[in-house]
């Protein structure tokens, strides 16, 4: 079955979706996106996400392209015209298209609206406990890192970078030796006392949706967590480590840069974390509304 796009107010074939030249997207990076897991039909968090998409909208003054009950069933059409029962849809808005000039444009343009969707098979439990390895650069993004932007450079450079050395992420590290969060995922730690730790939510990462509902599955599990940055050398000596994000869920860090966490297997917290996250994917409730935390 061929693939659908919507793009600006149409369903077209995906091998024939196109944006105009001057989309201020294509030439600025003057756009937002939200990528959303549809997980056995349903999409996971899909209120936190575009609760974040409107966020990121409002922070760069872009116009929402439609309200919110429109943009779902948008949404929904694109997952249903593209068969998806569980993979990814993607949204990218920009500001839309005018002729090229920095500033905003003085007359208000229509923004640009396009949503694709994918299938894409979750890592098995067995692959999930062999973990991945994670490599540790230097954090050279801007200082509006909470703004889901298309703006992705530094995360394609350093991504490559990790994927070049056989590494499945790169952890970037601020001016102070601690580590802000992944390319495209956040960054977790279990210590050697059994509490989960992650950077609280600033300028300096995307407060990921995934990372929400973890806490909240982990607040209502008792487990001990607290949101606080942490040191690479930290990380290096930690009983566990794993990243989040709407594409890898939860998945085990064994190894990070030269150093082996753990016994270089997944940790067993990390594991439970992921099984309390696929259930809650299957089954939302205990922790609806990760968007709360
Ligand atoms: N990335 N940090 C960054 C820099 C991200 O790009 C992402 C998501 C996350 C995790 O956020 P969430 O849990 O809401 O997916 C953290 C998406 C998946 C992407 O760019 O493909």
């Amino acid at each position: 079955m061929s693939r659908i796009a919507y793009v600006n107010g149409r369903y077209v074939p995906h091998a024939r979706a196109q944006v105009h030249i001057e989309d201020r997207g294509y030439q600025f990076a003057d756009g937002v996106y939200e990528v959303v897991l549809v997980y056995r039909g349903r999409l996971v968090d899909e209120d936190p996400h575009l609760d974040r998409l409107d966020r990121s909208l409002g922070e760069l003054r872009i116009r929402r392209p439609m309200t919110r009950p429109a943009l779902k069933s948008v949404l929904r059409e694109v997952v249903r015209r593209n068969a998806i029962d569980t993979g990814l849809v993607y949204m990218q808005v920009t500001r839309g298209v005018t002729r090229r000039d920095h500033p905003f444009p003085a007359k208000p343009v229509r923004p640009a609206l396009v949503v694709t969707a994918k299938r894409v098979v979750p890592a098995s439990e067995a692959k999930a406990e062999e973990g991945v390895r994670v490599i540790t650069i230097p954090d050279i993004r801007w200082a509006r890192c909470d703004i889901k932007t298309v703006g992705l450079l530094p995360n394609v450079l350093g991504k490559q970078q990790a994927r070049e050395t056989g590494a499945f992420e790169a952890w970037q590290v601020d001016a102070a030796g601690n580590v802000t969060e992944g390319t495209s995922t956040n960054a977790w730690i279990i210590t050697r006392d059994g509490e989960l730790v992650t950077r609280q939510a600033s300028a300096a990462i995307l407060n990921g949706v995934t990372r929400l509902s973890l806490l909240n599955l982990a607040r209502a599990e008792g487990l001990r967590y607290v949101e606080r940055p942490f040191s690479v050398d930290e990380a290096k000596s930690a009983r566990e480590a794993f990243i989040s994000s709407a594409t890898s869920f939860v998945t085990p860090v064994t190894q990070i840069d030269d150093r082996v966490i753990g016994n270089g297997r997944a940790g067993t917290l990390s594991l439970k974390l992921r099984r309390l996250y696929f259930d809650y994917m299957a089954n939302p409730g205990v922790a609806e509304a990760g968007a709360r935390a």
